[in-house]
């Protein structure tokens, strides 16, 4: 494995996420750890982040004694290789020029980190200070235009100016793969089958022979930690759905589906639809919505637990970037938000439940190679974000069942006609909005007085920020005609054009 310092980098779950691309394993750890910390995972390299400091700043973080003491291969990025350089005896100032964007560097010695790759480079800058003098023992490996010193090294300690685990730097990924192969050692082996193995052999050691509860929400994560905790305990493992009749068209009907007919497992499947819609008549404040799904979900949750239970574990379908997020200080605030939304309906904590989550050292797209490793079909693989209160933020105004139906139908339409146009892999939600507003229409000689429904598509890397998806024109037409054509109840269609910020994402 490969060793992840983070020095508050944007970018550094982005470094993780290209050491795993290369099949090597790798985690991320505040800069300040101690060896102790890591030492289990036997590490065969370092890497530092990048870090948005000035190394010669009192207080600014610093590279932690282990690091060198133990002749580790270590790769320091930007931040990383400016406090490389300066610990060993360099000298880092501020640039006359902050150099930010693309850059061309021309590699100017040869090194095991530079294999494979041509004289000249494009990369991606983003510093305001630089490397005046190298430590003792150091060469320059490469230059650019505005630094005399954008690469360096010494044996096996390699500091990069620039950042190579950007898309923006489109032979990033060979500089890795050399870190990573050449220098590192490491032999790229760690696969989504490598991951089952191991799972499974842990989880059966940890659980033994007691039985663990499950909500299945028939979204990704939940899924992918059913059907690999499945495969190792079988049925010790009780997966319980719940269906709040705020699913969209066709969903309680795959859960049912695959987890039960398929999989055979011991689905409890629980339809509630009529206790939500209840508890939801005369509601329009989102919020509130909100409030009460999620604790009508636990109602029901619990309710199950104590029938089917005793349970000692509970499973959870937690993934890395909310681990390493609430590990990581500097984004306390967003990592919060962002948790408080994946928590479907936020269980509470006096459940006397120990947490079992065999995912949570997997990026998403890990977790994808998994479930399809697993046997999942690609519809829930592939299944987009869906909020934990579904529908009922997606009904502006009151949620009733008169307006549930035509919602999930114009949603349908929407999901099969931008799949069909082969885009729904561009797009990271895609979605039907009803409006609380009724328009004048026409259709044949007849005048109408219905409903307005919105389209809303958004590409995103993280849902943090996200842009609307220029969808082409002429699949827009085709969407809004059928909608009106298909749908009763509704007579105009309109496209949601705002990015986030300023807008959000959903419509509540
Ligand atoms: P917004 O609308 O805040 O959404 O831009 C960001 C991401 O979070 C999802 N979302 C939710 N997920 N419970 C959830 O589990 C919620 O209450 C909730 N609200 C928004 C949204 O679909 C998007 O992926």
């Amino acid at each position: 494995a490969v060793v992840v310092l983070d020095y508050g980098s944007q970018y550094a779950q982005l470094i993780a996420r290209r050491v795993r691309e290369a099949s090597v394993y790798c985690e991320v750890f505040p800069y300040d750890t101690g060896w102790e910390s890591v030492a289990h995972l036997k590490p065969k390299g370092v890497i530092l982040s990048g870090g948005p400091a000035s190394v010669y700043e009192p207080g600014a973080p610093t590279l932690p004694d282990w690091v060198l003491e133990r002749d580790l291969p270590v790769l320091g990025i930007c931040y990383g290789m400016q406090l490389l350089a300066q610990s060993l005896g360099g000298r880092v100032a501020p640039a006359t020029e902050r150099e930010y964007g693309p850059a061309t560097i021309e590699v100017v010695a040869s090194s095991p980190i530079f294999a494979d790759l041509p004289e000249r480079l494009d990369v991606w800058m983003s510093h305001g200070d630089r490397i005046e003098e190298l430590p003792e023992g150091f060469t320059a490996l490469a230059r650019s235009d505005n630094s005399p010193y954008a690469a360096m090294g010494r044996g096996n300690v390699i500091g990069l100016q620039f950042h190579p685990e950007v898309a923006h730097t489109p032979l990033g990924g060979t500089i890795l793969r050399n870190f990573l192969f050449d220098l590192c050692g490491c032999e790229g082996n760690w696969t989504a089958a490598s991951f089952i193995d191991d799972a499974i052999q842990r989880i059966r050691a940890r659980v033994g022979k007691d039985r663990v509860l499950l909500a299945l929400s028939g979204g990704v994560d939940s899924a992918v930690t059913a059907a690999l905790i499945h495969r190792a305990i079988g049925d010790q493992l009780t997966p319980v759905f719940v269906d709040t009749g705020l699913l969209r068209e066709g969903e309680p009907e795959t859960v049912r589906e695959v987890f039960g007919r398929h999989f055979h497992m011991n689905l409890v499947s629980i339809d509630a639809s009529e206790r939500f819609l209840t508890r939801l008549r005369g509601v329009t404040d989102p919020e509130q919505k909100r409030k009460i799904v999620g604790a009508e979900f636990v109602s029901v949750f619990e309710d199950a637990a104590a029938r089917h239970g005793p349970f000692r574990f509970l499973a959870q379908g937690t993934l890395y970037p909310d681990v390493i997020e609430s590990a990581t200080p500097r984004d306390s605030k967003t990592a919060a938000k962002i948790k408080t939304h994946h928590n479907v309906g936020g269980l509470p904590e006096d459940l006397q439940f120990e947490l079992l989550e065999p995912v949570r050292m997997l990026f998403k797209d890990e977790v994808r190679a998994v479930g399809r490793l697993l046997g999942l079909p690609e519809e829930i693989v592939q299944r987009q974000p869906f909020p934990g209160p579904g529908l009922a933020v997606r009904i502006l105004g009151e949620v009733t069942p008169e307006r549930l139906k035509p919602l999930r139908r114009a949603d349908a339409i929407v999901r099969q006609e931008i799949e069909a146009a082969g885009l729904g892999d561009d797009v990271w939600q895609f979605f039907a909005v009803l409006l609380p507003v009724k328009s004048t229409g026409v259709m044949g000689d007849q005048r109408t007085y219905a409903d307005v429904c919105a389209i809303r598509a958004v590409t995103s890397e993280d849902a943090m920020t996200a842009d609307w998806a220029r969808l082409p024109h002429d699949l827009l037409a085709r969407m809004s005609n059928r909608i009106v054509n298909e749908v009763p109840g509704i007579n105009r269609v309109v496209y949601d054009i705002t990015s986030k910020p300023p807008g959000t994402i959903e419509w509540e």
